[in-house]
């Protein structure tokens, strides 16, 4: 379904950019274009992004540290 006509920005692609890690309407803004024109889409992208990460269907970024490399004993 397309959410934002005048970008042609679907639902689909506001799933995606949330799995990407996008997590407010300014990220969908900035990543999409979204809501960038006439802005009757807000409400309605704003609750697509909001859906797709209540359903768990984003990935959250893990931030891992980095083993320090351990000096090879011979
Ligand atoms: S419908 Fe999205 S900016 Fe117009």
């Amino acid at each position: 379904m397309i959410v934002c006509v005048c970008r042609r920005v679907s639902d689909h692609q506001i799933r995606q950019a949330a799995a990407d890690g996008a997590h407010s309407l300014e990220c969908l803004q900035f990543d999409l274009g979204v809501a960038t024109q006439c802005g009757r889409c807000a409400d309605c992208a704003s609750r697509v992004l909001c859906d797709a990460r209540s359903t768990g269907t984003h990935q959250q970024h893990v931030i891992t540290m980095a083993r320090p490399v351990q000096a090879q004993m011979a």
